[in-house]
């Protein structure tokens, strides 16, 4: 082989190492921001306080909302495992897992926006159904939070 052709094969072959060094960080920067795109709530929207204080009655005039509207992705129990939930990704949330840092505000936005996969329901639900919503899904992480603690016979 020539030396010029040898150097046109070379060539050749840096340029196909180098289109697929770009598709491999391509599809590893899609693979990021799919995954871990932040979910931007504003700032105003995260210091709304729920008017709905949190109540048996409260939580039992939801729970057949729940189940008709929220149930297929987040679970019956609120852990993120519905009939349809391994059809999504992201997976819907397991709500039994502590939200720590989600305000009431940031919950009833991020159910009246939605986000895909998840419908937004702003037009779909009432306020007030929305914010009884907030109290649930808190409810399924507190639920968990009052089985381990210890009982007082083991305290
Ligand atoms: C089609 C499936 C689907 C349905 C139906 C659905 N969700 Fe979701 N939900 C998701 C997914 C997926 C996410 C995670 C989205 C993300 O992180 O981008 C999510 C996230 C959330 C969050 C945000 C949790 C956090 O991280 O702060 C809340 C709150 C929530 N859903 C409440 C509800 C409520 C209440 C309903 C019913 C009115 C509902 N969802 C119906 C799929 C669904």
């Amino acid at each position: 082989m020539s030396d010029s052709r040898r150097a046109d094969r070379s060539l050749a072959t840096r340029k196909a190492l180098f289109v697929l060094l770009l598709a491999v960080i391509a599809s590893a920067v899609a693979y990021t921001v799919v995954h871990n795109r932040k979910w931007n709530v504003p700032e105003s929207a995260k210091q709304v306080q729920n008017p709905i204080p949190p109540s048996d009655s409260a939580l039992l005039s939801i729970h057949s909302i729940y189940l008709d509207k929220c149930s297929s992705c987040h679970g019956n129990f609120g852990k993120g495992d519905g009939h349809d939930a391994a059809l999504y990704d992201p997976r819907p949330t397991n709500f039994t897992l502590p939200l720590a840092n989600a305000t009431d505000g940031e919950l009833f936005y991020k159910i009246s926006e939605g986000r895909k996969p998840m419908p937004a329901y702003k037009n779909k639900l009432t306020e007030k159904q929305r914010w009884q919503l907030v109290l649930q899904v808190r409810a399924f992480a507190s639920r968990v939070a009052q089985r381990t603690r210890p009982t007082p016979s083991n305290r």
